[in-house]
């Protein structure tokens, strides 16, 4: 199509972050952003990313690229670069060569490991792809998601997702689907937030690290494919305390491996401990709740929606917890607006 014809929209797409309960932690391509083995998570509602786009000879910025606006205001170049890079795959995929502009507004505290790029990739591949006149599958979409993050893939899918590792060399097998609608069980995420401001290492990085230095990686990767088999049997069962076992079974020796390696990767504060022994006091009260952290002080705990006040309450009550969000599973990555 020639450009000067191309029928300029702005296409506003919306992404819940999800939170892994089996996690992907290590890669079988860089390049591709192929991982390693798979991963189970459940996409979550109200908390996430919203992304507009719009592909148009006027739409660059003063220096010739992509406008990419976070919050309102022109993004930190480390992310708009990672932007950029993406919106060239969809470039590539449309045959166009327009610039773009990107307007990114999140609910997810930003980079503090609650997956602010799940959703953000997600959104913005949705945005995207309709931006520049392309109809995706939902797959095909979740394996450009993927391009930009790993997670994110799985952002694309609502309710319970699990992520395939896949064989093929060119990643179209490295893609997500829905084991179990948003709607199949009424669970809680309950997020004790740790702390506040970046964190230390993120995630790219730091697998990374934890594949190429810690002894432990094999072992990781070793045990991932039974993980999965527990979580998705528990997810179709509903079985709230086998399912919180694998996720806390999965969490915990993917921060064991990330902490053999070396330099050692440690995400956890005091109060990440102090949030751990809460849930633990919770399970032998006889409350049903399971913790799962990612790279971050955070805990995201699972538990029935009839006891989330009750883990809300509990902590709350835990030194050094700053802030409680309680979090509902959502739909996948979605439009709201294109004209
Ligand atoms: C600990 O998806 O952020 O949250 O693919 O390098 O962008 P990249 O990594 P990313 O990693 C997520 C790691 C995790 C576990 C998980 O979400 O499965």
């Amino acid at each position: 199509m020639s450009e000067r014809n191309f029928p300029s929209k702005s296409v506003r797409a919306v992404a819940g972050t999800n939170i892994a309960l089996v996690k992907y932690w290590g890669k079988r391509d860089a390049a591709l952003n192929l991982p390693a083995t798979g991963s189970l998570s459940l996409t979550l509602a109200d908390f996430g990313s919203e992304t507009t786009v719009r592909f148009a000879s006027d739409a660059a910025g003063a220096d010739g690229r992509d406008r990419v606006l976070f919050g309102g205001a022109p993004a930190e170049p480390r992310f708009a670069g990672r932007v950029q890079r993406f919106l060239d795959l969809v470039r590539d995929l449309a045959s166009i060569e327009l610039p773009a502009e990107v307007r990114t507004t999140n609910s997810v505290p930003t980079a503090a490991g609650l997956a602010s790029s799940a959703a953000g990739f997600a959104a913005l591949a949705l945005a995207a792809t309709r931006a520049a006149g392309l109809h995706l599958s939902p797959t095909e979409l979740s394996a450009l998601a993927r391009r930009g993050s790993g997670s994110a893939a799985r952002s694309i899918f609502g309710g319970f997702v699990e992520m395939a590792a896949g064989t093929r060399a060119d990643g179209a097998d490295a893609v997500a689907r829905t084991i179990a609608g948003e709607d199949f069980w009424d669970v809680r995420l309950c997020v004790a937030i740790t702390a506040t401001g970046e964190k230390a290492i993120g995630s790219t990085p730091a697998m990374d690290l934890t594949a190429r230095t810690s002894p432990y990686y094999p072992a990781w990767l070793a045990a991932v494919p039974a993980d999965l088999d527990e979580a998705r049997a528990a997810v179709r069962g509903r079985d709230l305390a086998r399912l919180g076992a694998v996720a806390e079974r999965s969490a915990t020796r993917m921060h064991a491996c990330a902490l053999a390696a070396d330099p050692s990767i440690l995400y956890w504060n005091p109060a990440t401990l102090a949030a751990i022994a809460t849930v633990k006091e919770l399970r032998a009260g006889g409350t049903a709740a399971y913790f799962t952290i990612d790279a971050g002080p955070h805990l995201k705990v699972l538990c029935a929606a009839a006891d989330a006040p009750t883990v809300e309450a509990a902590l709350a009550a835990t030194p050094g917890v700053v802030r409680l969000l309680t979090l509902a599973p959502g739909p996948g990555a979605r439009i709201v607006s294109e004209g």
